[in-house]
């Protein structure tokens, strides 16, 4: 495939390069481009396709040049659109996939030549991730058993804990949990933390898409009442200088 399509840029020289955002969120407009260098032949077509389906051509002897083909989450706004760009409206997360421009010459030689390139289109609503569990009092040293749950979104954020402002590296003290599926195919990432419960503790949970970051941070109430053991005191302090340590390698 790959081999192929190597062989097909050698032929006609691959004097075509696309611009396609990498990344976008649902009702976002997105203008694409394609450039090209004819060599001082005539330009007989530029066609767009989405995962090989063709959207739109740009055909310079027809009247009106442009056309456009109805696809699946691609909307084409002819007005904005030319030779060498195409604008799309209101995406959707159907319209993510690989966008392709094929350019070709006019006769005798009907040269043609493309280039490709992915756009992601996500969906990551601006409310922060959920904490759940931090509500009730911890002992000094108790596991914490907490969980972080982003809102529903796609594709599946990351999460990240963070303990007073430092990254949770340490795989012991994380709880994966499978996404899950909610309504209209979007996801919800979960991640547990179960770190011994520390004084002054303050939980950070971080959740990403690509570029885009959503946060939410609350205090551990530690019951100051509870009776701690020399042995559990120990313990907490081991395993939070542990962390530090771990950290400090990475
Ligand atoms: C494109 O331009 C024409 C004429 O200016 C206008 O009537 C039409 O509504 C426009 N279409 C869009 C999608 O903006
Ligand atoms: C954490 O999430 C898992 C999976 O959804 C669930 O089984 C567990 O009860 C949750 N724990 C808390 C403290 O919310
Ligand atoms: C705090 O710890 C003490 C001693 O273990 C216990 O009696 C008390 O019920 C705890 N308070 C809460 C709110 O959990």
């Amino acid at each position: 495939m790959l081999l192929a399509a190597l062989f097909w840029c050698f032929l006609s020289y691959c004097k075509v390069s696309v611009t396609v955002p990498t990344f976008k969120q649902r009702g976002d407009s997105a203008t694409l481009t394609c450039d090209f260098d004819l060599e001082g032949g005539k330009l007989y077509s530029v066609k767009w396709y989405r995962d090989n389906e063709e959207f739109y051509r740009y055909m310079p002897k027809l009247r009106p040049p442009q056309h456009a083909h109805l696809v699946d989450g691609v909307k084409v706004d002819l007005n904005k659109s030319s030779a060498r760009r195409v604008h799309l409206r209101d995406l959707t997360l159907r319209s993510r996939g690989l966008y392709r421009c094929e350019v070709s010459k006019e006769a005798p030689s009907f040269h043609s030549a493309q280039a490709e390139a992915f756009m992601e289109v996500s969906y990551f609503p601006r409310e922060g991730p959920l904490i759940h569990g931090h509500e009730r009092l911890y002992a000094p040293g108790e596991p914490l058993n907490v969980n972080c749950s982003s809102a529903c979104s796609f594709p599946a954020p990351d999460l990240q804990w963070l303990i007073n402002g430092q990254k949770v590296t340490e795989k012991s003290l994380l709880q994966p949990y499978a996404p899950e599926v909610a309504s209209q195919g979007l996801l919800v990432s979960t991640l547990g933390l179960r770190a011994p419960a520390t004084p002054h503790m303050q939980l950070s949970c971080m959740a990403s898409i690509g570029p885009h970051r959503r946060e939410r941070t609350v205090i551990i109430e530690i019951n100051s009442s509870s009776t701690t053991s020399a042995f559990s005191l120990t313990m907490v302090t081991l395993l939070s200088i542990n962390i530090k340590l771990y950290e400090k390698l990475l």
